[in-house]
């Protein structure tokens, strides 16, 4: 009680400042996704993502080399894949000298040790635009399981070692860890998307991979925003089916979300800060309207105190860099 208790003291210099934070941002705790494109000398400004770029392979290795040399340990591979390779079954996706399973092997061998998790999901590969086979305006459940997991167990083939699908199909972790196990990939981790809503935060990134839904939307595979309850329901059926880690995403809007499932699970817990998030930040800074480096690790110290363990943040490069 008031004048025993001054909250204050523990304020009033920077050291008992330090000395009392209870949390903290490392390098330790950030992954950089990655947008890859086909070809050479390839460097495409995505525009509704200041700062970020779809690279060729070349490109991509003279960039990984400064990523790593911040710190940075950690990659989040996604594909953008050319119109004339996209159809209704993923044949793109689990083609051995796909562009991501190519991906893989170049970067392994130019970095091994960055840890390579890949996106497992067919909306980049399909002419649909959706994370499934389609039928008759439906998204499939257990055929694209299958193709899932051959995409999976291409990535671990290639070197992958984590795969991360952000598909929402159901029962696809059983799947694709069965999959692994029985080809011998048993130390190939599994990062599961558990917690991913149907959200209007992922705009930006479908213009980045020219990806988005020919028709209709995500709802049916993807969380209802205002459900709480059911990602708990969904991140305890993926740690039963053999996911390693589990994420949510969006992020900033989520943070319930994520202390949520901090507080039922024992695993891991990622966040994602997605596409959204990012360009809300970029365009108030352009604006003049924030301090964008403030308000950045602000915002990822926010998803450490929620209680994720890392996150995945396009943000990634520009944080390593303030934290020195
Ligand atoms: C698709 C996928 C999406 C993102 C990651 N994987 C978009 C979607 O579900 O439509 C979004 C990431 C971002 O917005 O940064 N499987």
């Amino acid at each position: 009680m008031y004048p025993n208790n001054r909250n204050r003291r523990l304020r009033k210099s920077p050291a008992i400042r330090d000395l009392v934070r209870e949390n903290e941002l490392t390098t330790n705790d950030l992954m950089l996704p990655i947008f890859i494109a086909e070809g050479s000398q390839i460097k495409e400004l995505i525009p509704s993502m200041p700062g970020c770029y779809r690279l060729s392979l070349d490109l991509l290795l003279e960039e990984l080399k400064s990523v790593s040399d911040l710190g940075i340990k950690a990659l989040l591979l996604f594909v953008k894949v050319d119109d004339a390779l996209k159809d209704n079954k993923g044949t793109a996706a689990i083609a051995p000298d796909g562009l991501m399973q190519r991906a893989v092997k170049t970067i392994k061998d130019a970095f091994p040790d960055l840890l390579i998790m890949t996106d497992v999901a067919l909306d980049p590969y399909s002419s649909y635009g959706h994370d499934g086979i389609v039928e008759a305006g439906n998204i499939l459940n257990d055929p694209t399981v299958e193709v899932l997991s051959q995409m999976a167990l291409s990535h671990a083939q290639a070197g992958a070692d984590f795969v991360a699908p952000s598909d929402m199909m159901d029962g696809r972790i059983l799947k694709i860890r069965t999959v692994l196990e029985e080809a011998g990939f048993v130390n190939t981790g599994i990062m599961s998307y558990s917690a991913k809503y149907a959200s209007g935060f992922y705009g930006p990134f479908r213009d980045a991979l020219e990806s988005a839904p020919g028709f209709g939307d995500k709802k049916t595979y993807q969380m209802d925003t205002a459900n709480r309850l059911e990602a708990v329901t969904e991140v305890l059926a993926d740690i039963e089916e053999g996911a390693d880690i589990v994420m949510v995403k969006p992020g900033l809007a989520y943070l319930d979300i994520i202390r949520e499932i901090r507080e039922n699970v024992q695993v891991p817990v990622a966040a994602y800060q997605v596409s959204g998030e990012y360009a809300m930040l970029k365009a108030a800074a352009e604006k003049g309207w924030l301090d964008h480096d403030t308000v950045m690790m602000e915002q990822l110290l926010a998803f450490k105190r929620a209680g994720a363990n890392f996150i995945a943040t396009y943000h990634a490069k520009e944080a390593a860099e303030l934290i020195g």
